[in-house]
């Protein structure tokens, strides 16, 4: 391994928590870089947290100021030999060779001790890589692929946080085609993503994966009544009255022993015809039913049915980009994930991944229950789905807005840029093991850079995320683009338009 530096004697380091290192003459080292140190204990691996330049002819400002007001320094002095590069380092762990086992950092290393560039294998284990893994994109600065295993990624959950435009769907994408890449013997589960940009239809175009995509389009989307329990309608309709659960209970019961199935407009008439209910509540029973069947969601049995969703080794994509009203896509997304959870529960469809984009909207922290209709459904999922193998991905650019539930049950998080004060304490906060070197760095991050931390890796690292294989939607093209290409259709229009005239 290449020798980068010698380990320096400073008042309080090294430390078991911190040291550094002076960088050899010609060796280049970057914030990020991970080193190796032989200690006592094994071989330590560390985190380069920053780099320091130093330089003696220059630490005293009046010299500096006398020498450089009549002739540069750098004709009198040699400074330039007199420059250092300091590296500082936070120790992650102990590697011990003979025993094969990697354990926490417990005697520092003593200076003088050289300091290497970690070795790619080592660096592979020491952080959990998984050869077998999702291959999400490689750690700058190394030559290490982040393959992520599929378990570790997924089970208790994943939450996808960034600002607008910092890469959450891009990488949602690179996911859906490592998912959709595994064998049958590797073990695949059904992936499903709600799209509410009607974003990621682009899959079903692109050759490479139309096999194995399926979309769902929002207007084709129905919510089977006949299946329904009071409860669950009533869940729809938060604002219902002890009174008026009742009645509709009532209503239902008789209409199910009557049929197996049944419409919205069946129930109304039944209600209307009703001569034992109180005037007032069966206006607002009526009223309250009526503005339900007008969302149209409603039909005799669900479409599709969940079995045809959730299949192993398909992408599902439920494309809602065409529904403008909030509830009625919580209604969609409430529905679809308690039959997704509840089949699940009795294996009925295989293990899943449900991808939330916008979680913010179908599991809000502060919302109202008549604005949250989806959110005690995505919260049972994020507490026990992993007893079921029932996995959540939460995407979300307002993290903070985020039902703190739901998001403390993701066990991993990768963090893209995140420039928002608040929602940054909140992801430090929320987000274990994230020291405050790493916390002040994602606000710097590039498009397609992220930090990766929680159950998937051993210890926070960054990521650049591959570029993806999969045809990207025109959604995201450029401003310029979107314009000239608007005026050109325009353009075309009316000269159709012309021609036949
Ligand atoms: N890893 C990457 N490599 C190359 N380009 C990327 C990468 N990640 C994102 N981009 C580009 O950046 C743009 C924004 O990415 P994306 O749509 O994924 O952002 P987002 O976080 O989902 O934003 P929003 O919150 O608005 O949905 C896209 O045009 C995409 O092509
Ligand atoms: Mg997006």
């Amino acid at each position: 391994m290449k020798e980068i530096g010698i380990v320096i004697s400073n008042p309080d380091a090294p430390s078991t928590r911190r040291l550094s290192f002076v960088v050899k003459k010609g060796e280049v080292v970057r914030r990020g870089q991970f080193v190796q140190i032989e200690t006592e204990e094994g071989l330590m691996v560390g985190r380069v947290s920053d780099v320091i330049k130093t330089n003696r002819y220059f630490s005293r400002p009046e010299s500096v100021e006398r020498y450089e007001s009549s002739q540069s320094m750098k004709d009198i002095f040699p400074v330039d030999n007199w420059e250092y590069l300091n590296a500082e380092v936070i120790p992650l762990g102990i590697y011990r060779k003979d025993e094969n086992i990697f354990s926490d950092v417990s005697i520092p290393p003593s200076p003088g001790t050289k300091v290497f560039e970690a070795n790619p294998e080592l660096l592979k284990r020491f952080l959990g890589m998984d050869e077998n893994g999702l291959e999400i994109g490689d750690i700058p600065h190394h030559n290490v692929k982040v393959t992520l295993n599929m378990t570790r990624l997924l089970q208790k959950h994943l939450a996808i946080l960034a600002i607008s435009g910092a890469g959450k769907s891009y990488l949602v994408s690179v996911l859906a085609e490592e998912l959709l890449k595994r064998r049958k013997e590797d073990g695949q589960v059904g992936i499903v993503i709600v799209d509410v940009h009607g974003e990621y239809t682009s899959f079903a175009s692109d050759p490479e994966y139309a096999g194995k995509v399926n979309i769902i389009e929002g207007k084709d989307i129905k919510i089977g009544l006949s299946k329904l329990s009071t409860q669950q309608i009533s869940e729809f309709l938060p604002k219902l009255s002890n009174v008026q659960v009742r009645e509709l209970s009532r209503f239902l019961h008789n209409l199910k022993e009557e049929k197996s199935h049944y419409s919205l407009e069946e129930l109304i008439k039944l209600v209307e015809s009703d001569g034992k209910i109180k005037s007032s509540t069966k206006d607002v029973l009526i009223t309250i039913l009526t503005d339900l069947m007008n969302t149209e969601l409603f039909d005799l049995s669900d479409n599709p049915p969940v079995a045809d969703i959730v299949k192993q080794g398909v992408l599902s994509i439920i494309d809602l980009s065409s529904f403008i009203d909030n509830r009625k896509k919580q209604m969609v997304v409430a529905h679809l994930a308690r039959e997704m959870f509840n089949y699940r529960r009795e294996n009925k469809i295989p293990p899943f991944l449900l991808i939330l984009e916008e979680a913010h909207q179908f599991v809000p922290e502060t919302a109202r229950a008549e604005n949250a209709i989806s959110r005690g459904i995505i919260q049972t999922i994020a507490r026990e789905g992993r007893k079921f193998h029932a996995s959540l991905c939460l995407v979300s650019q307002r993290p903070i807005q985020l039902s703190t539930t739901a998001l403390s049950q993701c066990n991993t998080h990768i963090i893209l840029r995140v420039t928002n004060p608040y929602d940054l304490d909140h992801i430090g906060r929320s987000s274990e093991g994230i020291t405050k070197d790493v916390l002040n760095q994602i606000s710097g991050l590039r498009v397609g850079t992220g930090l990766i931390v929680g159950e998937a890796v051993n210890y926070p690292i960054f990521v650049r995320i591959r570029k993806r294989m999969s045809k990207e939607s025109g959604k995201g093209i450029p401003l310029e683009q979107a314009a000239k290409r608007f005026a050109e259709e325009s353009k075309r229009i009316i000269e159709d338009a012309k021609s036949f005239m």
